[in-house]
């Protein structure tokens, strides 16, 4: 008999072709992929579940899924996903690293751009007809160019980040992570929230990074900095930051994650200086092609006895 793999949503690309060919796939025909309750039937006979980041899959799930022997997980952050009771279970776990690094780097970007220079918000008040005339005090910006950038979680993505912002002249600082690159130098994350201009957020969701950004520690940040989160929501005190940005104390913010997404804060919503994208950071078409050939890549090889890519667990 033919494995029944989940599939969260549609995928892009034609990888899926591939665990067509070697198995029974049932997939959702939503774009944002399976609601929790038609989830928790679909895996009460799966074998496999490709799973979208912002789909759980925890204890109850896991429980609901007897069958279930491998999660591959269309992201390359696994926070959504129990490693513990999957480990428990022997089910295996992969995820998508490496593929988008460049796109979520280039959003990190850009999002830092928008955010320094006020592009989004000029945007509304263009659209808004409330565009007055040019003068020198209109909406005036964050200078980038020899900034001081400080990246925390120096990993792929943020070592990415870093050699954009080479480009733009800027001073890198970063922590979190072991890794090294010229032109730049690690620092202690007081000193770099201390003396950053802007500060980007690539450390992965676990247990200790939860809350990193507390509401000390953004106050923390050099008055007039400007903060950029394209990891996860959870990381930052989302209260503290839209307070924060009401006072004037951080100059700017450019989120592209956010805690209980899709919801997000009100407060966020209220906040000046903001700008809010829909977690877009692997966005573009060969990130996300990628993306699923890796997830399915892990399933066919899972069923095949060969060795599966990107485990996890
Ligand atoms: C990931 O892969 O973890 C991203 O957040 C998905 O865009």
């Amino acid at each position: 008999m033919k494995p029944r793999v989940v599939v969260g949503s549609p995928l892009v690309g034609d990888a899926l072709e591939r665990v067509r060919a070697i198995a029974d796939v049932t997939l959702s025909q939503r774009a944002t992929g399976f609601s929790r309750g038609e989830l928790l039937a679909e895996v009460a006979t799966a074998d496999a579940l490709i799973a979208l980041p912002s789909q759980r899959v925890d204890v109850t799930l896991l429980d609901a899924a007897e069958r279930l022997r491998i999660v591959a997980n269309h992201a390359v952050g696994v926070d959504n996903v129990d490693l513990e009771a999957c480990r428990a279970r022997s089910i295996v776990v992969t995820n998508t690293p490496g593929v988008l690094t460049e796109a979520t780097a280039d959003l990190a970007f850009g999002l830092l751009l928008d955010a320094a220079r006020r592009i989004s918000e000029g945007d509304r008040l263009v659209r808004a007809g409330a565009w007055e005339g040019w003068a020198p005090t209109f909406l005036l910006g964050t200078r980038v160019h020899r900034a001081t950038l400080g990246i925390v979680g120096f990993g792929r993505i943020g070592q990415a980040v870093a050699r954009r912002a080479l480009g733009f002249s800027m001073k890198v600082l970063h922590c979190g992570s072991r890794g090294q690159m010229d032109g730049t130098r690690a620092a202690s994350l007081d000193e770099l929230l201390a003396t950053s201009d802007f500060v980007s957020l690539h450390a992965p969701l676990r247990p200790e990074t939860r809350g990193l950004l507390s509401r000390e520690r953004l106050r923390s940040m050099k008055r007039g900095a400007v903060l950029i989160n394209t990891a996860r929501g959870p990381l930052v005190d989302e209260v503290a930051l839209a307070e924060l940005l009401h006072e004037g104390h951080l100059a700017g913010a450019g989120l592209d994650v956010y805690d209980g997404e899709p919801q997000v804060h009100p407060a966020l919503l209220a906040a000046p200086r903001i700008v809010l994208a829909p977690h877009l950071g692997s966005g573009d078409v060969e990130a996300r092609t990628a993306m699923a050939r890796l997830a399915c890549d892990a399933v066919v090889a899972f069923f095949d006895g060969t060795d599966v890519p990107n485990r996890v667990v």
